[in-house]
């Protein structure tokens, strides 16, 4: 029987658990599927830790998230096709759920679908090759300490690409007499209250964890943007200034001269496809963009059919992207669906690579990833969902951070899975300090 691993748990590898009992349920077989998570339990970046640094069996720590972080594009935007947010909480329920809420209703489906039963927890792969056709997967059950050799005939790499941060030098840094964390470390944003923080960066962990520190009254924060401004109306005690020279002392020195009294830095320099487990003739190499190379409809491995990646592009789509994803992953291995040839391949993957290098702004950014996920939505039998509404959604969702940074997440969206319009949430945003479920779900 053909045999199938699976490595991670998170999302991405909840979806092609999905796909492959969504197509158990049809009446077809499924080849034998082992699931490789190294954490205790699935559910990957959702599963909030307080951990950083390494476990308990000194495996690092993959988790990026934090307490407090809401979702930061709508719900519409990422619901599954086949599993509502009105089927998970019997109730219409606010566009920008915290963490909680939607990890709740990530394992809601996966619980449904009943796919535990494929996962080895607390088990991480050391090593991958390829040899005798075959996929040789070396890997720690970490809590008995046992390693185990596997052969497989597919690999479906499903491990994520924010959890290795980019950690980058500047001058002073040894010297300054405060915290220094990247965004990876980042958990609690009481730990700066009253406190003067810098952060690095001008993309998504950058303004949220600046706007987090904000909410839960840093004294100042100030953003060092290194190539674009993020460019929003940041509101009083906020402010965004040019890329950081250098340290002194407690002192920020800015490329603009700009200088300022710092209690912590906080990089939001991004993360690294880190893939230390793979031989290097199975590793993407790639930053974070929309359309990494090498990945026939940013799935399939070039160089070899038999593995594919899921999730490895930059995301404003998720959740119903990377099972468009997961689906089409499943019918190739399932043969359902036929490769073409290489050079239609190459052709392919060339023509997503060059438009992608074209793109000038989110908007045409959002149009990319709408028509890549859409291109793969015909390719399967993944349910409908109405990508227009979604790409719309994007847009408006743009256009309200532009408006108010501090309000965007009290807007409502409907869904492209059922048309429920979301209620407006009982409490804005920025004042809404408690992030459990439990609050969440209350109507006031
Ligand atoms: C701070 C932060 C906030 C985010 N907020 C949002 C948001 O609001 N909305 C949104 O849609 N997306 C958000 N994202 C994007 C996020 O990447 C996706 O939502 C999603 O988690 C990606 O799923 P994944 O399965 O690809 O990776 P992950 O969630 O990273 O899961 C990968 C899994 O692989 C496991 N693993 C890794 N290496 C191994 C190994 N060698 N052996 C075995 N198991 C392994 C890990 O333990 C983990 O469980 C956020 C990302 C970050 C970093
Ligand atoms: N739910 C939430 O609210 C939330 C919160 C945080 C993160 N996220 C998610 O997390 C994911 C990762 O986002 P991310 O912002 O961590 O990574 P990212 O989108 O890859 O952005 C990396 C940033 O690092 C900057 N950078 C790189 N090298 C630098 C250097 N040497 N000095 C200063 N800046 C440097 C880049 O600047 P340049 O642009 O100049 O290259 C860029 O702004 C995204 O999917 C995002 O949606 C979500």
């Amino acid at each position: 029987m053909t045999k199938v691993a699976i490595i991670g748990s998170g999302p991405c590898g909840l979806s092609i658990l999905r796909a492959f009992q969504h197509a158990e349920e049809k009446g077809n077989e499924i080849p034998e599927i082992v699931c490789f998570e190294k954490q205790e339990d699935w559910g990957g970046l959702w599963n909030y830790s307080w951990r950083t640094g390494s476990d308990e069996f000194g495996d690092t720590v993959p988790n990026s998230m934090y307490r407090y972080l809401w979702s930061n594009g709508p719900k519409e935007c990422l619901e599954f096709a086949d599993y509502s947010f009105d089927e998970h909480f019997k109730q219409p329920i606010p566009s920008f759920p915290p963490r909680e809420v939607l990890y709740d209703y990530i394992l809601g489906r996966a619980k449904k679908a009943n796919v535990k039963k494929y996962i080895k927890f607390n088990t991480v792969v050391s090593n991958a090759v390829f040899t005798r056709n075959k996929f040789e997967i070396t890997s720690v059950n970490k809590k008995e300490n046992k390693t185990t050799k596997e052969d497989f005939d597919y690999l479906v790499v499903a491990t994520g690409h924010f959890s290795v941060p980019y950690i980058p030098y500047y001058e002073g840094m040894n010297s300054f007499p405060g915290r220094i964390l990247h965004g990876h470390d980042f958990r609690d944003a009481e730990e700066f209250r009253d406190k003067d923080i810098v952060v690095l960066g001008s993309s998504y962990s950058a303004e949220d964890i600046a706007l987090q520190c904000y909410k839960y009254g840093a004294k100042s924060v100030t953003i060092g943007y290194r190539n674009n401004p993020m460019g929003f109306k940041w509101p009083k005690g906020m402010k965004e200034v040019h890329y950081l020279d250098r340290l002194d002392g407690k002192k920020a020195i800015f490329k603009d001269g700009h200088e300022q009294n710092t209690d912590a830095i906080i990089l939001c320099s991004g993360y690294l496809h880190h893939f230390p487990y793979l031989e290097d003739a199975l590793k993407l190499k790639t930053g974070n963009r929309l359309y990494p190379p090498q990945l026939y409809k940013g799935v399939v491995w070039q160089d070899n059919h038999k593995m594919m990646y899921l999730g490895m592009q930059d995301q404003f789509h998720t959740f119903n992207m990377f099972d468009c994803q997961a689906w089409f992953a499943r019918d190739v291995i399932m043969g359902k669906i036929k490769m073409p040839s290489d050079q239609d391949i190459e052709k392919d993957i060339n023509k997503w690579v060059l438009e992608e290098e074209a793109l000038e702004d989110p908007i045409q950014m959002i149009d990319f990833q709408t028509e890549y996920t859409k291109d793969l939505h015909l390719a399967s039998d993944y349910p409908e969902i109405d990508f227009e509404l979604i790409r719309k959604h994007f847009k408006d969702w743009e256009h309200h951070k532009e408006e108010d940074i501090m309000t965007y997440r009290n807007n409502s969206f409907s869904s492209a899975v059922t048309g429920t319009v979301a209620p407006i949430h009982h409490t804005p945003w920025a004042e809404a300090m408690d992030d459990s479920m439990k609050t969440f779900m209350k109507s006031k």
